[in-house]
């Protein structure tokens, strides 16, 4: 068995960079993650914590939780990195999205922007509206961007002529038992459904609590999704076991 079929529709504990090297080039249809921002959450804040804090709740349940990689020089280069991988593993109409910060003060999103753009050819900046009033210091953060680009000169696209570059779904606030920053599987789910077709392989090299897993498995895609720290891993197990099980029910 190949180290592909090995680790496809598995839940993967390790460095995702080493395991990308050895992945046998254009073995992969879309990469749907969620990298670290280098907003440095390293120094032990996210969202729970400032949640706790800004409703007076207990802090002493809330542990700092720092993500792996969230230095603002390493996050970078842990991106650049996983480019030069993924444009190699990518098909020819390979897809690549990335969840990304935006607004400042640091800016980011443009950094990777250039970067999708070097590695592989950058396509579109989609905006995830969250709604409300996020966090932050006079501008709010309420939106995030998906950072699309492609291997070539195309990509699958699913969304006809009505799709448009502003998807609006409410975030989610984690509790403690979550992973400190999981996305919803629904934003993972509609960018899946936009570039791949049912039984395409889907990886996700930071894969968190496998969010992006649970949403190819709703779409019936294959998915590599690997994490390095194991807590989030465990978590991940528990939630793909659940939705196998559901799955069995209906
Ligand atoms: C922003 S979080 C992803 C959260 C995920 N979208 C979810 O919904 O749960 C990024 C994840 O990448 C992981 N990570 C960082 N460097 C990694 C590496 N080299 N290999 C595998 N995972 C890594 C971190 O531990 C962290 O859990």
């Amino acid at each position: 068995m190949t180290l592909l079929e090995r680790i496809t529709n598995k839940v993967t504990w390790a460095d995702s960079l080493q395991i990308m090297k050895r992945l046998p080039d254009k073995s992969i249809r879309l990469i749907v993650t969620d990298p670290p921002y280098g907003l440095n959450y390293n120094d032990g804040e996210d969202l729970a914590k400032i949640r706790e804090r800004a409703f007076g709740g207990d802090k002493s349940k809330m542990k700092p939780r720092p993500i792996e990689g969230d230095g603002e020089v390493e996050a970078l280069e842990l991106f650049k990195k996983f480019l030069i991988e993924a444009k190699r593993l990518l098909t020819p109409n390979g897809g690549c999205c990335c969840c990304c910060g935006g607004g400042g003060p640091k800016p980011l999103f443009a950094q990777w922007t250039l970067l999708m753009d070097k590695y592989l050819r950058f396509k579109h900046a989609v905006v995830w509206d969250k709604g409300g009033l996020g966090m932050g210091f006079h501008y709010r953060r309420n939106y995030e961007f998906m950072l699309v680009a492609q291997r070539g000169n195309t990509c699958i696209w699913n969304g006809g002529n009505t799709t448009s570059n502003v998807f609006r779904l409410g975030k989610i606030i984690p509790s403690a038992e979550q992973h400190p920053t999981i996305k919803p599987i629904e934003l993972m789910e509609h960018f899946i459904r936009l570039h791949s077709n049912e039984g395409d392989t889907i990886l996700d090299p930071f894969a968190g609590s496998f969010t992006t897993a649970i949403a190819a498995i709703r779409l019936k895609r294959n998915f590599i999704c690997i994490e390095k720290k194991l807590a989030y891993v465990k978590i991940g197990r528990q939630r793909i076991k659940n939705e196998i099980s559901q799955l069995k029910l209906f």
